[in-house]
């Protein structure tokens, strides 16, 4: 391991620190570094929305500062306990180790054929893991932490146990949608608790669950409050504006105490005495995980999770941001020997050809059927994750942007380059390094060995700032100049003759001596991105791993004149139209499952009593206009919508979060329900309601009108 003194030392740098002016502040020295990727559920296998939210940057950040030569470690895991891993095992007939067991390989193994480098995978069914996460309850117990409570929750006697809000459904009291859930209606989109549903029943067995009292530890989050305030919203201005935002608006809205306990008997048992059938809550002994595994890694895992001169970094998912910069920080803080993270880079989402990935309709790229479809393509999609990484909004990965990126990009432009390098060595230059003539240096020259240095230097700020998409259009844009240096010097024209004038071949020289530099460069730049690739061209050049040294990048004279290289291969190939029609074809034939559409479709519709006209005239329906969408803070599921109605404009909460993304409606023509009485959700009030038509599989549809028509028309 290294100690030596690195980071950015201590000097001063100007951050943007939001809604103020400018300030200075003073950077942190740090000494080694820890970076955690969150641990997956070992209830399913992982889609490429895992690897473009957490894992491929995590890895990137990685790469390079091993690359730079830093003392790191890389975190990763399987989340093991929890109720969707048990429902899962109630589904398929199997024990929930069995799940896991089955699940936690497959993950692990698309991971290291996606060369995610993590220094350890581990997994939280293991002893080391228990033994930690049960310490750590222990230590806030004995600490007097908690608060233990005794509260009625719903109990399914048949499935015998106890129900999270997720799995009661029941009718919504406020629009009679009968297949409301316990935490939310995904119809009219009100926040609900199971005890305002008509006729619950459990999602498990279909019974009517009963009360019964249980006992649970709470954490008091909002003791640390005022810390997280200072902490986060002063402390940490630097974050993403995704990750900050979302931690103000918790923290705006007042932070709750949280059980920390569960009743079940699959997870961690609460170590205490009379605490029989409880388990740790899967959200608090999951991110003790990353300290598990640490422990299991080294014997110095204290070093890396105790010394204040330790970077710690988060990478998740944006559904994780809550509990990665509250509720663990806050337990971290409670225990207190711990450090805090530095930074939680949270990515957004990707959505698959349009539409939200969704598991249970099997809307998703599988990273493991990816891997046997392109054999030999890690690197393609590792780059088109990185080029198209929803890093502040959520993004889309569609297989035609695959295909172009593939083509026109990897191929086209970086593979290109390195091709007609090498080519045009064998071919002008016998396979060797040629001299550099400096005394016929040219502006051209002069102007790409400047790129070389300039281009080092951008990407490494970009990278200790979390911008790995404009990172890795930095490295393509030294490629594309490369491409467009080698075009302007045409070295082939000034070759060939019988004899070749000396003047001209020193040209040549020079021109294929900045190229093949050049390629070195790239291979130092695109290694933590695409490690395949790097390796490729290493092996062209026949130089050792410790080129990739990111202390060479930005020199030119990497390779030696008179070293002789070995032929060219091609890093890429082409996608063709017919793989890509393909993956199209078994992404809609494989969502809708016949026995997705029996599990998932509602019942016959229940009928509503007749009405009369007066009834049915008493509703006031109108054209509007969607003129802004944002999603509603702490909500998967509710966006709040301003409509224009022509004479006024309306905020109205629609809970249609889960099917369109805000920005994607902005400018749609939908119909409202403009006298509907004001409801608050979520402490927004909402005036009226949008009209959606859902199909059987819960798709939701706007309904509206078929052409353009003034906002305000009435619809009757
Ligand atoms: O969202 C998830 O998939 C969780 N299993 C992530 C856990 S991250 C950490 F806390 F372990
Ligand atoms: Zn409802």
């Amino acid at each position: 391991m290294r100690f030596g003194l690195y980071a950015l030392g201590l000097f001063h740098v100007f951050l943007h620190s939001r809604g103020a002016p400018l300030r200075h502040q003073t950077m942190k020295e740090f000494n080694r570094i820890l970076v955690t990727a969150a641990l997956p559920y070992a209830n399913g296998p992982v889609h490429i929305g895992h690897l473009a939210g957490c894992y491929i940057p995590a890895d990137i950040y990685v790469r390079y500062q091993r690359a730079r030569k830093k003392d790191i470690l890389f975190i990763g895991g399987s989340d093991e306990h929890g109720v969707p891993i048990t429902i899962r095992a109630m589904k398929e007939g199997i024990t929930p180790q069995q799940v896991v067991d089955k699940y936690h390989a497959l993950i692990k193994k698309s991971f290291e054929q996606m060369f995610i480098s993590f220094d350890i995978y581990s997994r939280t069914s293991n002893p080391v893991h228990h033994e930690t996460a049960a310490g750590f309850f222990r230590k806030l117990y004995d600490d007097h932490v908690f608060e233990e409570k005794e509260t009625e929750q719903y109990y399914d006697e048949t499935a015998k146990t106890f129900l999270a809000d997720r799995y009661i459904t029941g009718t919504c009291p406020v629009c009679s949608n009968p297949n409301a859930f316990g935490d939310q209606c995904e119809r009219c989109g009100s926040s609900l608790s199971p005890d305002q549903l008509i006729h619950p029943r459990s999602t498990l067995s279909d019974a009517v669950p009963v009360k019964r009292k249980t006992r649970h530890w709470y954490f008091p989050l909002q003791h640390y409050e005022i810390f997280l305030k200072e902490w986060i919203l002063n402390g940490h201005t630097e974050w993403k504006n995704n990750v900050y935002g979302q931690c103000k608006s918790w923290l705006d809205n007042g932070l709750q105490p949280r059980a920390m306990t569960r009743d079940s008997n699959w997870g961690i048992p609460v170590p205490l005495p009379h605490a029989e059938g409880k388990v740790l809550y899967v959200w608090f002994d999951a991110p003790i995980g990353y300290i598990s595994a640490t422990r299991e890694l080294t014997p110095k895992w204290a070093d890396y999770w105790q010394q204040p001169d330790t970077k710690l970094v988060h990478f998740i998912g944006k559904d994780n941001i809550v509990f990665h910069c509250i509720i663990f920080p806050a337990m971290l803080k409670a225990h207190g020997h711990y450090v805090l993270p530095d930074n939680v880079p949270a990515n957004e989402f990707l959505n698959i050809e349009g539409e939200k990935v969704s598991t249970s309709r099997n809307w998703a790229v599988w990273v493991h059927e990816y891997l046997e479809d392109f054999p030999g393509c890690e690197d393609v999609l590792r780059y088109v994750l990185c080029a198209n990484a929803p890093e502040t909004k959520d993004n889309d990965f569609t297989w035609k942007d695959f295909q172009d990126r593939n083509n026109s990009e990897l191929v086209s432009i970086f593979g290109n380059f390195v091709n007609r390098t090498f080519v045009l060595m064998h071919k002008l230059s016998k396979g060797k390094v040629p001299v550099w003539h400096e005394k016929i240096r040219d502006e051209a020259d002069t102007e790409l060995i400047r790129q070389i240095e300039h281009t080092k230097i951008t990407v490494e700020n970009l990278l200790e700032t979390y911008k790995f998409r404009d990172a890795l259009y930095t490295i393509m844009d030294l490629a594309r100049k490369g491409n467009k240096y080698l075009q302007d010097k045409e070295p082939w024209k000034k070759a060939g003759k019988e004899t070749t004038a000396a003047a001209d071949q020193e040209k040549i020289d020079n021109c294929l001596y900045l190229c093949l530099q050049l390629t070195a460069n790239l291979s130092i730049l695109i290694n933590p991105f695409l490690p395949a690739t790097s390796r490729k061209m290493l092996y062209m050049m026949k130089v050792v791993e410790r080129m990739l040294d990111w202390e060479h990048a930005g020199k030119i004279d990497l390779l030696k004149t008179g070293y002789s290289l070995r032929a060219p291969e091609l890093l890429f190939r082409k996608i063709e139209d017919e793989e890509i029609k393909k993956q199209m074809e078994k992404l809609h034939q494989n969502s809708v499952k016949p026995n997705t559409v029996v599990e998932t479709a509602p019942p016959p519709p229940e009928k509503k009593p007749e009405i009369r006209f007066e009834d049915f005239d008493k509703m006031e329906l109108r054209t509007g206009m969607i003129l802004a969408a944002e999603k509603v803070a702490k909500t998967d599921k509710l966006l709040k919508l301003v409509v224009d109605l022509g004479f006024e404009k309306r905020t109205i909460v629609s809970g249609i979060a889960l099917h369109f993304n805000a920005e994607d409606i902005i400018g749609r023509q939908v119909v409202v329900v403009a006298n509907l009485a004001p409801r608050k959700m979520k402490g927004i009030e909402s005036n009226g309601m949008i009209l959606m038509a859902e199909d059987a599989n819960g798709r939701l549809i706007f309904v509206a009108p078929d052409e353009k028509i003034r906002a305000g028309s009435e619809v009757r």
